[in-house]
């Protein structure tokens, strides 16, 4: 699918804005401050409610205005068209599908599937356990349905299994928690391995286009120490070795709730290792392997590809490495609108593009 007509009323310094959009490529091109990011995080806020950039919807509303609107008319790959829409306010969200009212965010999303690569995504190389967790859970919940109620049920048990540990006299318990935690741990284990073995056959494509001379590897950490078999009777014997630890500390130490996983560039890890260009390209290579594997490859695949949306493409990447990444990006076949500061020379690739410029939250079509 893509975006055909596009309309930003109110989302920062971007007042009323209204654009037609290229198929393909869409380039924004602005000096700092002049509105490019959000504009990403316009369509973003159409897509998920949410922005990238701040978890309060204040922020995104132009100062001394009381709602931000966005709306688009999408196609799809049979030119079927679809107008949606959304007004926030500080105190209610309108959504608006073909005219009529929806009352949930999901049902937004699955017309608009979209990802974004920004400044912060790095973060999921380089910062905390939580962003990899939940960026393999997403794939887990959206690949194997029972996965999300097993996922639940988990943190559960695993708040019951640290009330005991902390407070005395819920100590009795203790065990019965334990064996229902064993229970759990293998399954959600399993579901986890699989998620990320979907995510390797797409990741390594992907690297072999953007990575000519490095070796790259995703390593699992399911939580518990590496050599441990996780079988529910093995973890019921290394639960109880560890009950004193986890007393002392008051809470389950090891388990899947510490899964991780990490990137190695040859044996070292790529965090420690890697250069902020090869961060960036790293952090990317993730996300387009997901957004892969979310979309899948069934007849309905070419819809759930969604957009992508790449905030500041240049920084960090030599010429090179830009090429290179346009010739991937425009081979994927998806709507993509990239920002930069400067309006660099596309190569020649086989795309129709449109140059939009930004100047004080005011937008103009080149092309
Ligand atoms: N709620 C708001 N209302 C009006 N203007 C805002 C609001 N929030 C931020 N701004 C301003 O919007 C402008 C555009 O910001 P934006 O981050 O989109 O710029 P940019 O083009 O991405 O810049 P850079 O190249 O530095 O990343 C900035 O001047 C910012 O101060
Ligand atoms: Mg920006």
């Amino acid at each position: 699918m893509w975006i055909n007509k596009l309309t930003i009323k109110n989302c920062r310094s971007l007042s009323n804005i209204q654009l037609d959009l290229s198929k393909n490529l869409n380039i924004i091109v602005g000096d700092n401050a002049s509105g490019k990011t959000s504009l990403l995080e316009a369509l973003t806020l159409l897509s998920s409610g949410r922005s990238f950039r701040t978890a309060h919807i204040s922020d995104l509303i132009s100062y001394n205005k009381d709602s931000v609107i966005v709306s688009a008319r999408v196609l799809n790959q049979r030119h079927n068209s679809t107008q949606i829409g959304l007004k926030k306010s500080l105190t209610s969200t309108v959504i608006r599908i073909n005219k009529e009212n929806i009352y949930t965010q999901a049902e937004l999303s699955t017309h608009l599937p979209l990802t974004v690569i920004h400044a912060g995504s790095i973060d999921l190389i380089t910062g905390s356990p939580k962003l990899r967790r939940s960026f393999i859970d997403w794939i887990a919940f959206y690949k194997f349905p029972s996965f999300h109620q097993q996922w639940k049920q988990y943190q559960h048990v695993l708040k019951q299994r640290n009330i005991c540990l902390k407070e005395y006299h819920f100590r009795s318990s203790l065990d019965e928690w334990t064996q229902e935690l064993v229970k759990l741990q293998p399954l959600i284990n399993n579901y986890r391995k699989d998620a990320i073995s979907l995510l390797k056959i797409e990741w390594f494509k992907i690297l072999n286009f953007l990575f000519k001379d490095f070796e790259f590897d995703l390593i699992f950490k399911s939580g518990f120490p590496d050599a441990l078999d996780i079988s529910e009777i093995n973890l019921l014997h290394y639960y109880k070795e560890r009950q004193s630890y986890d007393l002392k500390i008051q809470r389950t130490s090891s388990g899947v709730h510490r899964f991780d996983f990490k990137i190695m560039m040859g044996d070292r890890l790529a965090s420690d290792c890697a250069s902020r260009g090869q961060l960036k390209l790293l952090a990317l290579s993730l996300l387009l392997a997901k957004n892969s594997v979310l979309s899948g490859t069934d007849d309905n695949s070419e819809n759930k590809k969604g957009i992508l949306l790449i905030d500041d493409l240049a920084a960090e990447l030599d010429s090179e490495n830009k090429d290179i990444l346009i010739n991937y990006l425009s081979s994927l076949n998806q709507q993509l609108f990239i920002t930069m500061t400067k309006q660099y020379n596309i190569p020649s690739v086989n795309l129709d593009y449109k140059v939009f410029h930004v100047k004080h939250g005011d937008i103009t079509s080149y092309n």
